[in-house]
């Protein structure tokens, strides 16, 4: 680098900013559909889009609504979208037995959406809290929630999706050692191409509350404590050995979560690592924007697309983010 002998006049920065043809060919990083993943809530019924309070414009659609909502932003190249459901009150118990069962909500939407959506990758969590009662990840005894158990019981939710026709199991739960089992017990199943993307430095994030009302797992007024498996905010040392666990047991893709407060977190791994990358600007991250915007305290358009340019930045190759239906209107 010449860096240290550049000096002005000789050397003026901001020839290269003057103009936007300069700008546009020096751009490092940019954002296109080929980036982006767009997390869908699920539901029962027929024919249903109904809100979520605490995140504006985004909906939670039975399969048949999200069918046809899927249309334009398949047309407009988007390549996968993340299935959450919302199990209705009296199907949760407090081993989330529903997530084993061959025909739920997750199974038959994947088969559906895969009838009409052939080529459009599909990505499953593997977690219990959609499908418990006390809304945690994973099997709790004596108010604690137990590892191993819990594995026993996610090693047949993931062969349940993959069964189903599901692309890319994500697990999101945290617990130790559950990459390497549900790999295994998919090569002994048969399921050699399944993509594993490893929730695999996934914080006791406050920026999942509106998930949670989402999926209907969590109060916000006495939110959940996860701390007991998802990481300290504080940490990054922590995050690194997640990581390489993960990566070392099987995973395909890494992912970091939430993202805007950890780019520091996204940046690390890439640089450690270079494996596949991702980062999910969560649903506080999505609420915070749009609160703001519409209250006019900031410029929608530009913060939405400076928010995603700075993940890129940092090293992430995909996004998963709320704003796709937003987002396919901005983008070329
Ligand atoms: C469940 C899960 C959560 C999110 C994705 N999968 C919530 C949690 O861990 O409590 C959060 C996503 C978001 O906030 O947008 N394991």
């Amino acid at each position: 680098m010449d860096l240290l002998n550049r000096k002005y006049p000789l050397t003026r920065m901001r020839r290269n900013r003057m103009k936007s043809f300069s700008r546009n060919l020096m751009a490092e990083n940019r954002i296109s559909i080929n980036d982006l993943i767009w997390p869908v809530f699920i539901k029962e019924g027929t024919n249903k889009t109904e809100s979520i309070k605490t995140m504006p414009d985004i909906f939670c659609f039975s399969i048949d609504s999200l069918i046809s909502e899927l249309e334009k932003p398949v047309s407009k190249g988007l390549n996968a979208i993340a299935l959450f459901p919302q199990i209705d009150a009296e199907l949760k118990n407090n081993k989330g037995t529903l997530a084993l069962d061959e025909n739920n909500l997750v199974c038959r939407a994947i088969k559906t959406i895969k009838s009409y959506y052939p080529d459009l990758g599909l990505i499953c969590d593997v977690a219990l809290d959609p499908f418990t009662d006390h809304g945690h990840d994973g099997i709790v005894k004596n108010g604690a929630v137990r590892n191993d158990e819990t594995i026993e019981i996610l090693i047949n939710q993931a062969l349940v999706y993959a069964n189903s026709g599901c692309d890319v199991l994500a697990p999101s739960d945290m617990m130790d050692g559950r990459i390497k089992i549900i790999r295994e017990n998919l090569e002994k199943n048969g399921f050699h191409d399944t993509i594993l993307i490893s929730y695999a430095a996934k914080y006791a994030s406050s920026f999942y509350g509106p998930f949670r009302d989402a999926v209907k797992s969590s109060k916000l007024v006495e939110p959940i404590n996860k701390k007991s498996y998802q990481m300290d905010v504080a940490n990054v040392n922590e995050a690194i050995q997640e990581i390489s666990l993960d990566i070392s047991e099987g995973a395909d893709m890494i992912m970091i979560k939430p993202g805007m407060p950890y780019l520091d977190i996204i940046s690390k791994a890439k640089q450690k690592f270079g494996v596949p990358t991702l980062a999910y600007q969560v649903s506080g991250e999505y609420s915070m924007i749009m609160s703001a915007s519409k209250a006019n305290y900031l410029s929608f358009e530009n913060v939405l697309m400076e928010s995603l340019t700075c993940f890129k930045r940092a090293g992430a190759d995909g996004i998963f983010t709320y704003f796709v239906p937003k987002i396919i209107d901005i983008i070329e």
